[in-house]
């Protein structure tokens, strides 16, 4: 799929609601679990737990999702070869909208780093412990020594939660901002105006780029 293509605009319906519901309660989560951890304004971290707790529910649901749900939510569909990266980047700086269906290349790798990083922050609150004597996670009197590892890799890992999520609201502004396209949309109401073959059952109707 390339920039120079002359390919048919269609209207399809992309993101299923889960998908859209878990990104919104995912983003919700994170935000104010990280700003609860940081602040921490009670001194208890019984809300960062709980919403903790939910990510790690979240996450697994978005593994399962990756392996058998709709094809824009698949693993697979956003894991491309080499060359799909290079031709990507490549026509990243031009001035027009991507019209990808789905994630994009550099996109789908953000995703695969986001859940990532968030999994490994999960695992290891489980077993972090300040030594405060209030807040400990759930494992750390079981597994104590996992908690020396499990506190130094969820405190080193907090500011690179925050740099990803800020690349990423970065990255949903240059396409807005740069490329003329707004991708938040798609996130809310599931549809948007895409390039390319796109599977019948999806297409809403077909689009010129002067109507997308
Ligand atoms: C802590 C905050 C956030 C996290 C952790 C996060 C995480 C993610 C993840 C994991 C995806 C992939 C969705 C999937 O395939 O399951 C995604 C996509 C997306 N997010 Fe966020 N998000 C956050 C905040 C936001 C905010 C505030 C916005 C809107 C301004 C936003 C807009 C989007 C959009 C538009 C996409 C789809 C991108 C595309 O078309 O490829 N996100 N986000
Ligand atoms: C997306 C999920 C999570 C995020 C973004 C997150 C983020 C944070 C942040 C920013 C801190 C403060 C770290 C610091 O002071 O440098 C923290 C502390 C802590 N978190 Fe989490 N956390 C998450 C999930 C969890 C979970 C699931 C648990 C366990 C159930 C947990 C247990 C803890 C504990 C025990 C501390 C205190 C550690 C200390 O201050 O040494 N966290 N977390």
């Amino acid at each position: 799929m390339t920039d120079r293509s002359p390919e048919p605009l269609h209207r399809i319906r992309l993101w299923d609601p889960l998908v859209r519901i878990f990104h919104w309660v995912l983003a919700t989560c994170v935000i104010v679990t990280w700003l609860w951890g940081q602040i921490n304004p009670t001194g208890y971290l019984t809300l960062h737990f709980w919403l903790g707790y939910t990510v790690i529910g979240l996450l697994v649901f978005r593994v399962i999702w990756g392996l058998v749900g709709p094809w824009p939510a698949r693993f697979v569909h956003f894991l491309y070869g080499p060359s799909a990266y290079a031709r990507y980047i490549a026509g990243m700086p031009k001035r027009k909208p991507s019209r990808w269906p789905g994630h994009n290349p550099v996109g789908g790798l953000s995703v695969y780093l986001l859940l990532g990083v968030l999994a490994l922050q999960v695992v290891s609150g489980l077993f972090a412990d300040p030594e405060d004597f209030i807040n400990a996670g759930p494992l750390a009197d079981d597994f104590p020594g996992m908690v020396k590892l499990g506190t130094e890799i969820h405190h080193a890992l907090a500011p690179v939660i925050l740099l990803l999520v800020l690349l990423h609201l970065g990255a949903i502004a240059f396409y807005k901002v740069w490329k003329g396209e707004n991708l938040v949309p798609s996130m809310i109401h599931g549809k948007k105006v895409v390039k390319g073959d796109v599977p019948a059952d999806r297409i809403i109707e077909a689009v010129t780029e002067e109507a997308a």
